[in-house]
């Protein structure tokens, strides 16, 4: 390995960075002139812009996540865009798109989704891509996440299937057959131990969930009972110990609780409910 190399990887190890090899590789291949993959063993200087990948290895060096420096973060079977301004779609997350596929068994069944909190349109868009035949509403609050989900939806060509609106569930009318959103839930003790790269580079519209984290929960049971049609289901994201308080405020809203998920780390993370 070269001198380069050497002194630019001791720098990630300097400050911790959990897996300095692979982000210094993807530093050096954003940061390319060349067609083909750089290989740390195999490195030229001229390969790569040199001024690019210094101010993208201090981004990283202050701890911006590799996601929000090359702009892309994978979720279920595509890239997607993402910055500042949305959350990075999580790979617990993917389970939501798991478990709309085990309860919707026709694939080109004609159904209405709508995908509250949809930020980079991670979810929109996976379920748009498995259900040949569905229309989907995406609604966020914030405007810059409503511009990166159009962006996502404009560069996968499914902006006839996704209907894309600034609004909030109190705003929506209409029936659907399935409701799926992965909120804010952290609670404002969580939200102040969270790591440095979530604190600093993740908005915190999409993870405040007000002081006990389910400020979202007890809005949506309120509201959505009433814009699903009969048989519909919700299925959502939850924060590791939220599994009964959801499960209360779900059926005190007159939804049946029908599973939940746990992640690979074996904490609560999606439960599925239907109208009764
Ligand atoms: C946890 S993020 C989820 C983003 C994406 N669905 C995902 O799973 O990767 C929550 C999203 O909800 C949005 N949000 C926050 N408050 C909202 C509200 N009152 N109505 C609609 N969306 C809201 C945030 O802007 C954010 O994009």
């Amino acid at each position: 390995m070269n001198n380069f190399i050497i002194s630019n990887l001791q720098k990630l190890k300097n400050k911790k960075i959990q897996n300095p090899e692979i982000d210094l590789r993807i530093l050096l291949n954003n940061s390319k002139y060349t067609e083909s993959e750089i290989i740390l063993s195999n490195f030229n200087l001229d390969q790569i812009n040199i001024e690019h990948f210094n101010s993208t290895l201090n981004r990283r060096l202050a701890n911006e996540p590799i996601s929000k420096i090359i702009n892309n973060k994978s979720f279920w079977k595509d890239d997607f865009y993402v910055n500042q301004f949305v959350l990075d779609p999580r790979p617990e997350t993917e389970a939501i798109i798991e478990e709309c596929l085990n309860i919707i068994k026709t694939k080109d069944s004609h159904i209405k989704i709508l995908d509250i909190g949809t930020g980079s349109g991670a979810i929109a868009i996976s379920l748009a891509r498995e259900f040949n035949n569905s229309h989907i509403t995406a609604i966020d609050i914030s405007d810059q996440a409503i511009e990166v989900a159009k962006k996502n939806i404009i560069d996968k060509n499914l902006y006839e299937k996704i209907e894309l609106k600034k609004t909030t569930i109190d705003h929506m009318n209409g029936k659907f057959d399935l409701i799926v959103s992965n909120p804010p839930y952290l609670s404002k003790q969580d939200h102040e131990n969270v790591s440095i790269e979530i604190k600093n580079f993740e908005p915190k519209i999409a993870l405040d969930g007000g002081e006990d984290g389910l400020n979202f929960y007890r809005e949506f049971a309120k509201k959505i009972p009433n814009i699903m049609i009969k048989d519909a289901y919700l299925i959502i994201e939850i924060g590791e110990k939220q599994f009964n308080d959801c499960k209360d405020i779900f059926s005190y809203s007159g939804l049946n609780f029908l599973k939940k998920v746990q992640d690979l780390q074996k904490k609560d993370r999606i439960m599925v409910f239907s109208k009764l």
